[in-house]
């Protein structure tokens, strides 16, 4: 796991726009997004170097992490309208292979298997965008998830869908239900990039990265992964103690060693 300190979360997010950046060069690459805020600056930045350096989106797929069970065909906050908003109606991505779990399907309990399949007939996720929840949680994989799970419905625990209210008129109006990218589905993508900023991913964070594997953190999942990249700002690194090691280990990267 590299772990990459930068001072605020506009650099943060510059950093995962650095890291992103050559598998969208390279072309055919399928990228996996996620919702939520943390990587909307990253988004921001991509799409910035897209409108003024040319940089191409064209042959790209993506693959969302996750959605909301039940809210209607067109609601603003299923993430099949939030990953439009923030990142595909900016960038030249080919709506066609721009793909998100269906919260409305007619057999949401097969829909993970589905999805799965089709994740794989692509060829997997080369790069795969992370936020954290400050819960642990990743995609909609809550505390407990099974660390091998694959594409499923999950129940949110309360603190999510406390966290999430801020989007919706009232917590109560927050689905209960979702479907998610299981763990063990998150792994299978080849390069793992999370992001996280601010002082309410401090606690999340710590137990992510120096914490034990543990279910109840399922984000501490990326230690099992070969190749993770974590961007934090200075506020989302507050509680973790080999901070020294991860700073040197950057700033003495081999020059020629990718991120
Ligand atoms: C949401 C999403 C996750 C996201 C996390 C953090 O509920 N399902 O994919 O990483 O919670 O959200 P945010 O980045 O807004 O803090």
């Amino acid at each position: 796991m590299e772990i990459i300190i930068r001072s605020s979360p506009e650099e943060a997010a510059t950093t995962v726009a650095d890291v992103v950046e050559p598998y969208v060069r390279r072309g055919n690459t399928v990228l996996g997004l996620a919702t939520g805020s943390s990587p909307v600056a990253a988004y921001g930045e991509l799409a910035r170097r897209h409108r003024e350096d040319g940089l191409d989106f064209a042959s790209l797929s993506t693959f969302l992490l996750d959605e909301y069970i039940g809210l209607p065909e067109g609601h603003p906050e299923t993430y099949f309208a939030v990953i439009r908003r923030d990142f595909v109606d900016h960038v030249n991505l080919d709506p066609q292979r721009v793909h998100s779990p269906n919260g409305n399907s007619d057999d949401v309990f097969g829909e993970g298997a589905r999805y799965d399949a089709a994740i794989r007939a692509a060829g997997g996720v080369d790069v795969q965008f992370l936020g954290i929840g400050t819960d642990g949680h990743l995609g909609f994989n809550e505390p407990t998830s099974s660390l091998s799970s694959r594409t499923r419905v999950k129940t949110l625990t309360d603190r999510t869908r406390k966290d999430n209210a801020r989007f919706f008129d009232s917590e109560a109006d927050v689905p209960r239900h979702v479907l998610t990218q299981g763990l063990g589905t998150i792994l299978e993508a080849r390069h793992l990039v999370m992001v996280a900023t601010g002082s309410a991913k401090a606690s999340a964070i710590a137990k992510a990265v120096e914490g034990p594997l543990s279910a109840f953190c399922p984000a501490s999942v990326m230690q099992l992964h070969p190749h993770c990249t974590v961007v934090l700002d200075e506020a989302a690194a507050a509680e973790l103690t080999l901070t020294d090691y991860y700073k040197s280990v950057v700033a003495n990267k081999p020059p020629q060693q990718p991120w």
